[in-house]
Parts: structure tokens; sequence; C-alpha cells
């Protein structure tokens, strides 16, 4: 037992010596390393096109969708399936710090091998609107690189089937949020799967360089 203890002194020394030698990266939530990291990933890239990718996700909009998870405020399919039990027990403060985590990471790789024409639709949607159909342009609020800022949330590089299961989740308001089922109640399937693709081809500055992953239509 004294030589455990002792171990596990030395063990907090040199945790505290390379904690501080990288004071911008926080440590990783136990939580996150035993149970989300199982769909979300380690680094905040999931293992599967329905599961959102959280990497470098602004840490306001992180927050604010766990406690909508938590009050059961976020009611689509798949947030009630996999997501409601996740959060259900979080407090204020672990929601905080896995926020926080998620949010210090490089952002998800760009998506490679989608539709040209898709894509080219799907950035004139995202630039300009479409003023027939009371679409708003999604760069005036998600930015011009689509990072978002506070609780809007980052787009860039996303997983296109997620982003479409959410436009069209906002559209059925099954997933009901003021500002984002109006801006998209009159799209059409169409529309959503371009804009989709868009967003899933768009490299974030920082992830520039990085290889890119799969196409996972
Ligand atoms: C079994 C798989 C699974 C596990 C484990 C899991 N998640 Fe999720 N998570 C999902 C799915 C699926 C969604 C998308 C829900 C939807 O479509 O509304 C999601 C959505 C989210 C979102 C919303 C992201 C966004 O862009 O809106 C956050 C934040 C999140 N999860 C955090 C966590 C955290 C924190 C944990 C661990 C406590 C966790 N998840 C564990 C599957 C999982
Ligand atoms: C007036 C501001 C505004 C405009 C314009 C806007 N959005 Fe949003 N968007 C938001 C906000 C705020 C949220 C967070 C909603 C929530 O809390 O559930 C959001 C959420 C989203 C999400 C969910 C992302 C995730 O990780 O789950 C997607 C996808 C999205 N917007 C796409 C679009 C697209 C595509 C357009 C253009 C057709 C658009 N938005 C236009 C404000 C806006």
């Amino acid at each position: 037992m004294k030589t455990l203890a002792i171990l596990t002194a030395a063990g907090a020394v040199l945790f505290a010596i390379s904690a501080s030698a990288q004071p911008s990266v926080p440590v990783e939530p136990a939580l996150v390393a035993n149970t989300c990291s199982q769909c979300h990933g380690d680094r905040g890239l999931s293992i599967a096109p329905l599961f959102p990718d959280l990497a470098a996700q602004d840490k306001d909009y992180l927050v604010a969708q766990l406690k909508n998870f938590r009050d059961h405020k976020r009611s689509d399919q798949h947030a009630q399936a996999y997501m409601w039990g996740m959060a259900g027990d979080l407090t204020d403060d672990t929601i905080d710090a896995i926020a926080t985590y998620f949010s210090s990471l490089p952002p998800p790789p760009r998506t490679s091998g989608l539709d040209p024409a898709e894509v080219a639709a799907g950035k004139a949607i995202f630039e300009n609107g479409v003023s027939a159909d009371n679409v708003p342009a999604c760069k005036a609020c998600h930015g011009d690189s689509a990072a978002g800022s506070a609780t809007i949330p980052r787009l860039a590089g996303q997983h296109r089937e997620y982003l479409a299961t959410q436009l069209l989740a906002f559209r059925s308001k099954q997933r009901y949020n003021d500002i984002m089922s109006a801006n998209v109640a009159q799209m059409t399937d169409e529309q959503i799967r371009d804009v989709s693709s868009y967003l899933a081809s768009l490299a974030s500055p920082s992830a520039a360089t990085e290889p890119s992953k799969a196409d996972g239509k």
C-alpha cells in the first residue's frame, strides 16, 4: 500500500507538470473517455455519419444542447433514442467541462468525393438563401466559413447525413427551434441535400491540411 501511495503521489506530480506544460488543452473528462467516445470519438470525430462530430464545436452551443437533451427540450427521434439517457444525470459543472474539452479540439476534416453539382447548388443557398421559398442566407448567422459562434453551431465539415437529418427534423418540428424551424419551413428535400453536401465539403481554416474523410453517401 505504501508503494502504491508513493507511486500515486509521483503520478500526480508528473500529471501536474505535464498539465502545466500544455495549459491550453483541457484534460479529457473521464466520462468522455469511457462513454461519449464510443460514438463521438476520443477527439470528437464521430464513428458514424448520423453521430455528429463535436470537435471544435462552439462551447456555448454544446452547453445549450446538452441541457436541451437533459431537459427533454430537444426531442427528435435520435435525440430521444441516443442522448436523453446520456445527458439525463449530467450536472451543469460536468456539462461545462465536456463542452470546454470538445470545443478546444481541432475541427473535423472536410468530406471528399461529394457530387460537385450538389455542392455548387448548396453553396448558392448558403450564401444567398432562396428568396422564392423564404429561405434566408445561412451565412448571415453561421458565418462566412460556417464556423458559427456562441449558441450558433459550427457546420463546416460536419457529416452530411447528420446535417440533413437535423434540417428535416427542424422542418417537421420534431426538433423544434423558433429560428431554424422557420428558416427551413419551405426548403425542399433537394435543397436540404444540396446545402448539407456543401457544408460537409467545407474545410475549416485550421483543418485545411488534414486528410479528408471519405464520402459517407
Ligand atoms: C450510442 C451513441 C452515443 C453516445 C454514447 C453519445 N452520443 Fe451524443 N449523440 C448521438 C447521436 C445519434 C446524436 C444526434 C442526435 C440527434 O440526431 O438529434 C448525438 C448528439 C450529441 C450532441 C449534439 C451535437 C450537435 O451538433 O447538436 C452533443 C453535444 C452530444 N451528443 C454529446 C454527447 C456526450 C457529452 C456524450 C457522453 C455523455 C454523448 N454524446 C454520448 C449519439 C451518442
Ligand atoms: C437567423 C439565424 C440563422 C440562420 C439565418 C440560419 N441558422 Fe441554422 N441555426 C441557428 C441557430 C440559433 C441554431 C441552433 C438551434 C438550436 O439551438 O437547436 C442553428 C442550428 C442549425 C443546425 C443544427 C446543427 C447541429 O449541429 O445540430 C443546422 C444543420 C443549421 N442550423 C443549418 C442552417 C442552414 C442550412 C441555414 C440556411 C438555409 C441556416 N442554418 C440558417 C441560426 C440560424
